[in-house]
């Protein structure tokens, strides 16, 4: 057996692992086989890519490609373990631009290897070459700029607000049709000239699309971004040859794609607006309404109404990752279900700032994974539930998503805490969530406000129980 069959069968192998790792992360039990999977597959590819380079190109290369995996590698353990929790989309979103930026050079380099460097390819394959060349080069500008707006808005460096530009819907559709055209002519009579041209127009097409859409939508944004990332790949991988990352890219191109349809059902709003950049996407009046007056209750009062309470639903946000909160809250639930409370938690699919952020921080802090519910399991069990702990959420319990038809956020299922006997609101103060949007829910006749940290709250609960 050659060392390049060797390597084939090894990518097969890791194509596997790479299936099982996304079946593992599907569910939190066996969350952590997955990514052990995911790693060994990992491990293998890069080891067949090290075999086939010094194979095929000798010892050079493999210096080359061992000092660029070294200085990757450790620029990666450095951000991984220092960014924080809440800052991982922002992190997820760069690292979605590199790939495009890699898309983007491998394509360049196709195009290059065969016009400069002289490569021969039969004529029946030249056509497909210059097509996939333009098609990665497309996907690739696309997902890097895309990612870097994501990159800016998450991390508040520019305004989370949609660009509304005049016509963009026209803009949008005239960059495809330019990218149709300059493909056609790019594989009729392949030039320089027409490659900067399709980059460039994908390079604005990638930032116009992001740009064009609100910050509430971002979750989805970033999903979609990924999906690009995982198509640019398997298109980098029919320009290289390699069947490893066009199994890999369709992988994560498609499930991708799927994780960004079910949470767009889940907050309502249409895949293809958001895909399209916000098509369609009107503003809502803004909402300076007077709600009236909120209460405000200490965390002694709050023990004392746990303790006389039979049922108890938790719902944590954003605010609870910020606050490292999930440690004691972990604890309380403890302590109430030795009590004999029944204690559940309702998590909204896109409370905090990534998919599952809640359910990581929960499994970390080691609460049980069968009272840890999603929004669909404990909507209809709130008009029972004696007391409710909103800590740290403020979007996803918005009662304006399911009363207020002009509220930015009208349409996107909320969490009904609202139906409950008693709400407690953990929060530092009566300012807006993710989307900007005031919360009714504070100022309803069975809402308290418990404000401060929401750590140092939920140990002062524990504490007087
Ligand atoms: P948000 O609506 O973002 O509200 C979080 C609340 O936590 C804030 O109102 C804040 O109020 C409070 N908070 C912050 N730090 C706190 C602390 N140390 N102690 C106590 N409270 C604190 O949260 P949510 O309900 O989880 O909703 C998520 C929002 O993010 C949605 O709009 C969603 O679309 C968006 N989003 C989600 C994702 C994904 S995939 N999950 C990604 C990007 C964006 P104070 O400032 O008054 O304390």
């Amino acid at each position: 057996m050659t060392l390049a069959t060797a390597a084939q069968a090894a990518y097969i192998v890791a194509a596997l692992l790479f299936i099982l790792s996304l079946a593992g992360l599907s569910k939190h039990e066996t969350a952590r086989s997955g990514v052990a999977s995911g790693i060994s597959g990992m491990v293998i590819a890069l080891a067949a890519t090290v075999v086939l380079a010094a194979d095929g190109s000798g010892t050079l290369a493999v210096i080359l490609l061992a000092a660029a995996m070294a200085i990757g590698g450790a620029i990666g353990l450095w951000r991984a373990r220092i960014v924080e929790m809440t800052a991982m989309p922002e992190l997820i979103a760069i690292l979605h631009s590199f790939v495009g930026l890699a898309a983007v050079m491998v394509g360049w380099n196709g195009f290059l290897e065969v016009e400069v460097g002289g490569t021969r390819l039969p004529g029946s394959l030249l056509g497909i070459h210059h097509a996939e060349v333009s098609i990665g080069v497309f996907i690739g500008a696309l997902t890097f700029t895309g990612s870097v707006v994501a990159f800016l808005k998450l991390s508040a460096r520019i305004d989370a607000k949609p660009m509304m530009l005049p016509g963009k819907n026209a803009l949008n559709l005239a960059a495809l049709a330019a990218f149709a055209v300059l493909t056609v002519v790019f594989v009729a009579s392949p030039n320089l000239g027409i490659l900067v041209a399709l980059t460039v127009v994908a390079l604005l097409l990638g930032w116009h699309l992001v740009a064009s859409i609100g910050g509430g939508d971002m979750p989805v944004v970033v999903s979609m971004l990924n999906s690009y990332s995982g198509w640019a790949a398997a298109a980098s991988g029919f320009l290289l040859d390699n069947n490893l990352l066009i199994v890999t890219g369709a992988l994560v191109g498609s499930s991708g794609a799927y994780l960004s349809y079910v949470m767009c059902q889940a907050m309502n709003r249409s895949f293809i607006s958001v895909i399209a950049g916000g098509f369609g996407i009107e503003a809502g009046p803004a909402g300076d309404r007077d709600y009236g007056e909120h209460r405000e209750i200490t965390a002694v009062d709050t023990a004392g109404l746990l303790k006389e309470a039979k049922s108890v639903v938790i719902t944590p946000g954003y605010g609870m990752a910020v606050a490292q909160a999930q440690y004691p809250v972990a604890e309380l639930t403890r302590r109430l279900r030795e009590r004999g409370v029944e204690v559940r938690f309702g998590i909204h699919p896109v409370a905090g700032r990534l998919p599952g952020h809640m359910n990581v921080l929960l499994a970390e802090a080691k609460v049980p994974y069968d009272i840890v519910l999603e929004m669909d399991e404990i909507n209809d069990d709130f008009a029972t539930t004696s007391v409710v702990l909103v800590i740290g959420a403020n979007d996803t319990v918005n009662p304006a998503a399911v009363e207020d038809p002009d509220s930015p956020i009208a349409g996107m299922p909320v969490l009904r805490v609202w139906e409950a006997d008693n709400v407690v609101v953990f929060k530092r103060s009566m300012a807006t969530g993710y989307a900007g949007v005031q919360n009714p829910l504070f100022f309803r006749h069975n809402t308290s406000m418990l404000f401060g940290d929401a750590r140092q709250r939920v140990e002062e609960i524990v504490a007087a129980l």
